[in-house]
């Protein structure tokens, strides 16, 4: 847990600092973007996924029976906040393959920052399902902020989000938000600046990940 932030983990591990130090740079090609933000999210992921509950199941291995954990209860669902949050899924997806898949479409109102819905979609029951909600950068924390509103209506088991980088004006707003929502993030940066872009970060990160810029 991250010392001035309770409502926060960060994944201080040396292969994530690495790896994160790729894909600021701003040199680092697209497919590398790419790669590293799946390899990235997967350690992110197994520290989101560190207290799943589990089950014991009598199994036979080739030569004995016994008793070994597998997860318990639904499935898990990720959420992906549209467009960036994509590349954080596909990297957890190679974990956790049969994981239920959502998709929340928001922008960011370039006036106001403000977070605007534009698509809604995601697996019918959440009640009891663990929900993991993913967008790469939380900067002022306003789409965080309503993807996980509009989440809580359906009323998940558990709701956590993940992001690379986090900033703590945007860990301040979530947390203000949805106390009871915990962040894994690989590092926390310096600040926002006026245009609502993480500092020193690594830009924009759906541009980096598509290739759009
Ligand atoms: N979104 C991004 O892609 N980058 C930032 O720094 C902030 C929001």
């Amino acid at each position: 847990m991250s010392q001035d932030f309770p409502n926060c983990t960060v994944v201080d591990h040396p292969l994530v600092k690495h790896k994160l130090t790729l894909m600021r740079r701003v040199e680092t090609s697209t497919a590398s973007f790419r790669a590293l933000l799946q390899e990235i999210s997967q350690l992110l992921a197994y520290e989101a996924m560190r207290d799943l509950k589990l089950r014991d199941e009598t199994i036979q291995t080739p030569l004995a029976t016994m008793e070994a954990p597998v997860l318990d209860g639904k499935k898990l669902v990720l959420v992906a906040i549209l467009r960036a949050g994509q590349g954080i899924l596909d990297g957890m997806l190679q974990l956790v393959p049969s994981a239920r898949i959502g998709h929340i479409g928001m922008y960011r109102d370039p006036e106001t920052l403000m977070a605007v819905e534009y698509y809604y979609k995601v697996p019918g029951q959440l009640t009891d399902r663990d929900v993991i909600v993913c967008d790469p950068m939380l900067a002022t924390g306003n789409s965080a902020i309503a993807a996980l509103s509009r989440i809580k209506n359906s009323k998940p088991g558990s709701l956590r989000f993940v992001c690379l980088l986090a900033c703590p004006e945007g860990l301040a707003n979530l947390r203000e938000h949805h106390p009871d929502v915990h962040v894994y993030t690989a590092a926390i940066d310096e600040r926002l600046n006026e245009h609502g872009y993480i500092l020193p970060g690594l830009g924009d990160a759906g541009d980096r990940l598509f290739g759009t810029k």
